[in-house]
């Protein structure tokens, strides 16, 4: 197979930033999926449907001239954020989901949820309106290896959210262990899950033989490589509980190559052409447009896109370097090194 065309792609987790930066990365994404779920992890983080309508214009403003791309928006779940916020998010017809961050799991969740019993008549109001929860899916417990939090956090958090609320649609963020791919295949299906191209194509030697590289950073972090071979086997299975999420979190370089570098990998400007890969891999070509363009819209109740993209075998060499704000760079993942798939 040379060339392959699939219904145009969604992106179900993203981070655009915002001001300058936003700016720089959303065109990125924009050139190629129809649609991206939002995340609300700024600072301050979008708590309130009336934040998140204010992000989504600033969004739009930023898209290049005549882009048809939609931001999907998404509220920040914190210890407080009341049931009716729900109400007012289902209304407003642009928020179409509510993160879970546990807090201090990873960048920008100071705000985010010390126990989810805080959160429950929320999470009832989620249930009741059938809107999805997203879930940055790891403890926070000093006590618990960083390489175990995932899977530590089924057991601790997910099994009894799922026991107290069992119609909730919950969707497990950029899961990377073999537990969660598991847990999620046998789940009913109100469970499902997003995996990014970085955690299909890459173990954790990427990140640490030969030296440290920052840029393969992320959390949750790189697993060993059973995990990588059970996320591509749940990926692509046909399973419509897995979909397309990039996780693509751009940081300048800066940040990233610091001695306390930020985790996220850009992604953004050649997603689909990195899960190519990775489909190609695993010798599953033919599975990638229901993970990338059907099963994502179909578990958030939304038509797959209109259009597609043709994806063609021919080489591209990933840049160097973008620019970004403040004068800055960003590093995307791969940078300077050759993909062997193209858009057409
Ligand atoms: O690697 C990550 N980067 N993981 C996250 O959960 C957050 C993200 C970010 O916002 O930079
Ligand atoms: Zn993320």
């Amino acid at each position: 197979m040379d060339e392959i065309t699939l219904i145009r792609p969604d992106d179900w987790h993203l981070h655009l930033r915002d001001g300058e930066a936003l700016k720089a990365v959303v065109g990125h994404t924009a050139a190629q999926m129809g649609r991206a779920i939002i995340m609300p992890n700024l600072t301050p983080p979008i708590t309130t449907t009336e934040q998140a309508i204010a992000y989504h214009q600033r969004i739009l403003a930023a898209l290049p001239a005549g882009s048809r791309f939609e931001p999907l928006m998404t509220l920040y779940l914190t210890d407080t954020t009341p049931p009716e916020e729900i109400e007012r998010a289902v209304n407003s017809g642009i928020v179409k989901a509510v993160k879970l961050y546990p807090a201090g799991a990873t960048t920008n969740s100071a705000s985010g949820v010390t126990d989810l019993s805080h959160c429950d008549d929320t999470i009832a109001a989620l249930a009741e309106a059938g809107m999805p929860l997203l879930m940055h899916g790891e403890v926070t417990d000093n006590e618990i290896d960083i390489f175990d939090r995932e899977a530590v956090f089924i057991e601790r958090v997910l099994t009894p959210l799922l026991a107290r609320h069992p119609t909730l649609k919950v969707v497990f963020e950029h899961i990377t262990t073999q537990q969660a791919a598991e847990f999620v295949a046998q789940a009913p299906d109100t469970v499902a899950a997003t995996i990014t191209a970085h955690h299909l194509l890459f173990n954790r030697n990427k990140m640490l033989v030969g030296g440290i590289r920052p840029h393969y950073y992320c959390l949750p972090i790189l697993k060993r490589e059973q995990h990588r071979q059970a996320l591509l086997k749940a990926a692509t299975s046909g399973s419509g509980k897995f979909f397309l999420g990039t996780d693509s979190a751009p940081h300048a370089q800066s940040a990233k190559e610091s001695s306390c570098g930020c985790a996220g990998a850009y992604t953004a400007s050649t997603a689909i052409e990195l899960y190519a890969t990775a489909f190609e891999e695993a010798g599953a070509l033919a599975a990638l447009e229901g993970f990338a363009s059907l099963n994502g819209p179909r578990f958030y109740g939304l038509p797959p896109n209109r259009d597609s993209i043709t994806l063609s075998r021919r080489s591209q060499s990933i840049p160097a370097s973008y620019p970004y704000a403040q004068g800055e760079a960003i590093i995307p993942l791969l940078a300077g090194e050759t993909l062997g798939w193209s858009i057409s």
